[in-house]
């Protein structure tokens, strides 16, 4: 599908180009389409999300336990599974063009179906193609070979639900989170790093007794979808205007879900999903014909609800939620003429990549540099920090704004005479003169 695009996309596009957070991947080879490479500050930032994430969910609660299982497992997981036989997406072609279309996200236009890149409406029948990738383990490619990337990291914790249980001695709810790379041959991968072929999930299977009542497993459904909406005001998401919450309609729900919600944020290219919650019932532990005894030794299949949350859309939705313009006052006098614009990233300061820069006012005054660099030291015990003495002090500003640093710190020839600093506010572009000797102090109150 010919990738829709706009404005906004471009710009946040290009910050994360220019300032390092995601580059076109094997770029000096021309590079290869839907494919991306997470730069310097880019690694930082997914690096927040997934420690906060396994902290929140995995090693804050007693209920949960981690795991990190192979990418290639044994084929006969994803027979077991349905993904062999279900995890098929149906495919169509314009005979025209030859662009593939996922059949059901085809265009309708008065009737008829019209593709988006030459308007042409003629397509082949739909045919069903399954989105898992396929290896070869072993120097040769027969059929006995054969084997898949995993397309969900979720198998990987089903087919340890009895070393786990026999490991840990969990009762149940009890659930096991896995953050881990899942792959899928995507029809119409594309919208920057919102759909690719390659990418990691943060997944949690939560384990609950068979529900008695028909309703009982919902009382499970809903403390999960609270946690999913506390994690995303969390990222920086203002949940009411931006996230839509879809009951998706049973005709589109997976081979093994009985419900799902799927939270769709609000893309600058529409809204789409950004993370799934499903019950999965029964459908997994019994596919794999594993089962649980309780204290009385009775034996039974537990029931799962699964939040499933993708690393890389939670970084697309960060980035675009924290990221604004705005205009900024003139310079050197605020009553004079048009201010600028600034661009700048409203990261929440957990998943800002760099959490304070250091800065001496001039690069060739040795003494500034010393004190700045002695302030750097101190601080990058405790905090994510760069120290910059590149250019003059307003570029350096826009620099850490665009990689959305809360705060700078700059040396000055005042600092050498009073032993502080000016810290300034990402946000409200304040500053203020604090001690060197309570920098500590004051970025603990604000960051920690
Ligand atoms: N285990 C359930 C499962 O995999 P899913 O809705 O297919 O459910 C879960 O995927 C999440 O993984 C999605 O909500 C999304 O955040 C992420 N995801 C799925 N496919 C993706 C892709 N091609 N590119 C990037 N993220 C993807």
């Amino acid at each position: 599908m010919a990738e829709e695009k706009n404005e906004l996309m471009e710009k946040i596009e290009s910050l994360c180009k220019r300032r390092g957070f995601v580059f076109p991947s094997s770029e000096i080879y021309g590079g290869m389409a839907n494919t991306w490479d997470y730069g310097p500050y880019g690694v930082e930032l997914r690096k927040n999300i997934k420690d906060r994430w396994w902290k929140k969910f995995v090693q804050d609660r007693e209920d949960m336990v981690g795991l990190d299982a192979a990418l290639i497992m044994n084929p006969k997981v994803w027979e077991a599974s349905g993904h062999l036989k279900e995890f098929k997406d149906p495919l169509v072609e314009c005979k025209k063009c030859h662009i593939r279309y996922k059949a059901d996200e085809l265009n309708k236009k008065w009737n008829k179906y019209v593709c988006e890149n030459c308007g042409g409406t003629d397509f082949t029948s739909s045919k069903n193609f399954n989105l898992m990738f396929k290896t070869f383990v072993g120097p040769t490619e027969d059929v006995d070979n054969i084997a898949y990337l995993r397309p969900e990291t979720a198998q990987g914790i089903f087919v340890n639900f009895k070393n786990i249980i026999d490991t840990t001695r969990k009762k149940l709810p009890f659930g096991i989170g896995q953050i881990g790379k899942a792959f899928r041959n995507e029809i119409t991968p594309g919208n920057f790093i919102f759909r690719t072929r390659e990418f990691e999930q943060m997944e949690i299977e939560y384990f609950i007794p068979v529900p008695k009542k028909d309703k009982d497993w919902e009382k499970y459904f809903e403390g999960w979808r609270r946690e999913m909406i506390d994690w995303m005001k969390d990222l920086g998401i203002d949940v009411k205007k931006e996230i839509y919450e879809l009951n998706v309609p049973k005709e589109q729900l997976a081979h093994y879900s009985k419900k799902t919600i799927d939270f769709e944020y609000k893309f600058p290219f529409g809204q789409k999903e950004l993370y799934g919650l499903a019950y999965r019932t029964d459908f997994d532990l019994k596919s794999h014909r594993l089962d649980y005894s309780d204290e009385n030794g009775e034996k039974f299949i537990p029931h799962v609800i699964e939040p499933s949350l993708g690393v890389d859309r939670s970084v697309l939705a960060a980035l675009c939620s924290a990221y604004k313009e705005e205009k900024t006052p003139p310079q050197p006098s605020p009553s004079k003429g048009e201010g600028a614009t600034r661009v700048v990233l409203k990261l929440p300061n957990w998943l800002a990549p760099v959490k304070v820069a250091v800065f001496p006012l001039l690069k060739n005054k040795p003494e500034l540099v010393k004190k700045a660099k002695e302030i750097f030291d101190n601080l990058k015990t405790n905090y994510a920090c760069e120290f910059d003495d590149n250019g003059n002090v307003g570029k350096r500003y826009r620099r850490q704004d665009e990689i959305g640093t809360p705060y700078c710190v700059t040396v000055d020839f005042d600092s050498l005479e009073n032993d502080d600093v000016t810290v300034r506010d990402r946000d409200s572009m304040k500053q203020v003169r604090v001690k060197i000797k309570e920098l500590e102090d004051y970025f603990r109150d604000k960051l920690d």
